[in-house]
This record gives C-alpha cells, sequence and structure tokens, in this order.
C-alpha cells in the first residue's frame, strides 16, 4: 500500500511528537529548562526557552499540520498573537477588517496599533459591501477576517475574497478561533496566515489562554513573526504547551459533539416562542448556510440567540439558567452563556454596537459537549420565566 495522507483524528494523536527516546514515554516530557547546555559557544539544538523549547516546538509543528501551514507560531494569548502579526507590519499602513471581530480585536486596532504605529482600519461587511475591493489603497496591507464571526456569526466567504485581490502583497488573515481546524481550513482556501485564540477550541478545557499564528507560505512573514515572537517574548508556558497537545488530540471528537449539540439546540431555539432571532450558521434559514456549507466542515458550537424582551428579561434569564455557566470565553466542553454588549463587546462604542446588531437582547451561547436533553431543558426552564 502506498503512503495515504493521514486523515485528521489520526493526525491529531500522532503528529509532532513520537514516544520519547530516552525513557519510551508515549506522551512527551514538559521541558520546564529555561536554559539549555551548549557543546561550544554558538553549537546548540535549544538556546533558551524564550526562543524555544522542546515541548513548544511539538505544539507549533502540530498546528502547523492541522491548519495545513508550513509554520507555526504559539503565544501567551489570541492577543498576544494579533499584537505580533500586526507588528510584523512596521508603521502608517492600512487594514480592511469584517465589522462584526471580536471586541479586543476592535480595541486594539483601533486603541493601541491606531495611536502607536498609525495603522488605518477600515472596517466592513464583506457579504453587503460588494465594492469592498474599492476599499484598498496603496499601503493596505491586510484583509483581516473573523468566520465565523464573533458574536453575530456572520460567514465571509474566503475563496471569493482570495479572487478578488490581485495584488501579492495584501495578506488575508483569517480568525479562525470560532471555527477551529477541523471545521475550517482557511489555509486551503486562499488565506495566508491563520490565527487562533487557543483559549478556546483548541484548549477545549477553558484552563489555559493561549494564541496561535499559521503561516502557508510566506518566508519573509515567517521569519518576521519568529523574530517578534522572541523579540517581544509573549510564549506560552511549556506546562500550558503541554496542556494543548494533550488537548489537540480530542479536537476532532469534541468538534463534533459541539456541532452536533449545537445543531439540535439551535433548532429548538428558532421555534421557541420567546426567542426573536436566532443566528447559527447550521440553521437552513440561516442568511449564511450556504456559503457556511461550501467552506465548513461543520457549523460550530456558537450560537447567538435575540430574546423577545428587554435588558430586565434578558438578565433575569441570564442569572436564573442552569447548567450554562455566565462567563465569558467559550470553546470548552462545558456550555457558557454571556451578554456580548456587557461582556465580551463591552468596549466597542454602545452606537457601532446598535450599528452591528449587539443589542441588549442578544445573547451568545457556546454550546459545550453535555447532553443535547439536559440544555435544552435548561435554556426552556429559564425562558418561561420570561
Ligand atoms: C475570535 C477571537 N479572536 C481572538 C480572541 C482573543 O484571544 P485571547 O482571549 O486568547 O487573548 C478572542 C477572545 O475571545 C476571540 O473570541
Amino acid at each position: 500500500m502506498g503512503q495515504k495522507k493521514r486523515l485528521f483524528n489520526t493526525t491529531v494523536i500522532h503528529s509532532g511528537h513520537k514516544e520519547d527516546k530516552e525513557t519510551g514515554a508515549v506522551m512527551p516530557p514538559i521541558h520546564l529548562s529555561s536554559t539549555f547546555k551548549q557543546k561550544s559557544p554558538g553549537d546548540f539544538k535549544y538556546e533558551y526557552a524564550r526562543t524555544n523549547n522542546p515541548t513548544r516546538e511539538i505544539l507549533e509543528k502540530l498546528l502547523a499540520e492541522i491548519e495545513e501551514g508550513n509554520h507555526a507560531f504559539a503565544f501567551s494569548s489570541g492577543m498576544a498573537a494579533i499584537n505580533c502579526l500586526t507588528d510584523s507590519l512596521d508603521k502608517d499602513f492600512h487594514i480592511i477588517c469584517s465589522d462584526d471581530v471580536y471586541g479586543g480585536t476592535r480595541r486594539i486596532f483601533d486603541k493601541v496599533k491606531s495611536v502607536n504605529q498609525n495603522i488605518e482600519i477600515t472596517y466592513t461587511d464583506f457579504n453587503k459591501e460588494n465594492n469592498w475591493p474599492g476599499l484598498i489603497k496603496n499601503n493596505t496591507k491586510m484583509i483581516w477576517i473573523e468566520t465565523p464571526s464573533n458574536p453575530l456569526l456572520k460567514i465571509v466567504d474566503i475563496k471569493k475574497i482570495k479572487s478578488e485581490i490581485s495584488s501579492e502583497n495584501i495578506k488575508i488573515v483569517c480568525d479562525n478561533t470560532f471555527a477551529s481546524p477541523y471545521n475550517q481550513k482557511p489555509l486551503t482556501m486562499g488565506a495566508d496566515v491563520v490565527l487562533h485564540s487557543s483559549t478556546k477550541y483548541l484548549g477545549g478545557h477553558s484552563d489555559l489562554i493561549g494564541g496561535a499564528i499559521v503561516i502557508k507560505d510566506d518566508l519573509q512573514l515567517t521569519e518576521k513573526i519568529k523574530y517578534l515572537q522572541n523579540a517581544v517574548g509573549s510564549i506560552p508556558s511549556p506546562f500550558d504547551c503541554y496542556l494543548l497537545i494533550r488537548s489537540i488530540k480530542t479536537l476532532g471528537v469534541r468538534m463534533e459533539r459541539h456541532n452536533s449539540n449545537a445543531m439540535l439546540i439551535s433548532e429548538f431555539l428558532q421555534n421557541h416562542p420567546k426567542i426573536k432571532k436566532v443566528r447559527y450558521p447550521g440553521l437552513k434559514s440561516d442568511p449564511n448556510h450556504e456559503l457556511a456549507t461550501s467552506q465548513m466542515n461543520g457549523y460550530g458550537g456558537i450560537i447567538s440567540i435575540e430574546l423577545d424582551t428587554d435588558l430586565k428579561g434578558t438578565l433575569k434569564f441570564l442569572e436564573n439558567i442552569e447548567i450554562f455557566t455566565l462567563a465569558e470565553s467559550l470553546g470548552g466542553v462545558e456550555s457558557l452563556i454571556e451578554h456580548p454588549a456587557i461582556m465580551t463587546h463591552a468596549s466597542i462604542n454602545k452606537n457601532i454596537r446598535d450599528e452591528l446588531g449587539i443589542s441588549d437582547s442578544l445573547v451568545r451561547l457556546s454550546i459545550g459537549i453535555e447532553d443535547p436533553e439536559d440544555l435544552k431543558n435548561a435554556l426552556e426552564n429559564s425562558l418561561n420565566l420570561l
């Protein structure tokens, strides 16, 4: 039999490391050493753990492989990864960004990068704005997309964006946090760079903060990110790298369950009289359903809903719900629920939130891998209080 490319669930379990040569340990050791002995000055495999570390190296190989990229870099948070990527562009440049992105991404762009690096950001809805390439300027360096987006679950057509850019100098950056590489592989559809908050599905257990950048084949950008990762030093600890290696082994099975649970729950919510609107790309009624079906292998575990009530009623629903924990973040095995306007997207000005549709009755659910009947009951009971 010839060598066949391994499929996802085999790759996540077997890539990046083999049994330890010295001990036969099946799982890789956590290398805590901050420094490494050199045979002669400058003659070493590892030098100093900020620059490289054997545990981080395993994680980075694994990340590159599951995103089908060539180079991956792990960071201490998703925001550290975003910061490093924008630092790679020097000064005075322009980014065109999806209008619906994580609040922290908008915050660093509008309040930090535009001040410190004089970057200009134009936000747009790539689905509505057919003429978006008209926004490209001489100094446009990045098209920044988040798909599915946070919190409104809009889907951006990655292949179409690629086909509409004529300059090689403009890079497509895709924040793949919501989909995870199990559900979507942006680098195979024209994106140049994938970004993750690995705090979410990659970590999957709400017990670490991490970030990642995966690059397809831009060697110049790869060298810059490698340089900055070491120079700035926002790296994950060896223990967090180990946790990620361990978690990624179950990414496929977790995502299948997140996908199927969220599908069932979104169908249930769609028919509920106390709910005005459900956004879940898996629903046939969702405006982006066809697009999501064409570029994703699964629709993910995040649902956003608009309740048929005001802020007071929404808070009552959130305060009383069982099983779902009222907390920021997403992508863990346990179901979480949150209020974007007061929590994750509070850093966005109210007028922009209103324009986007992040209303006081919008609620975001991160559907975990519990039994879906229990999740449905919990939602039903709390909705009945309205
Ligand atoms: C889509 C997305 N990108 C980036 C981030 C930032 O990641 P982190 O919280 O790990 O810094 C988040 C955090 O919620 C996110 O949801």
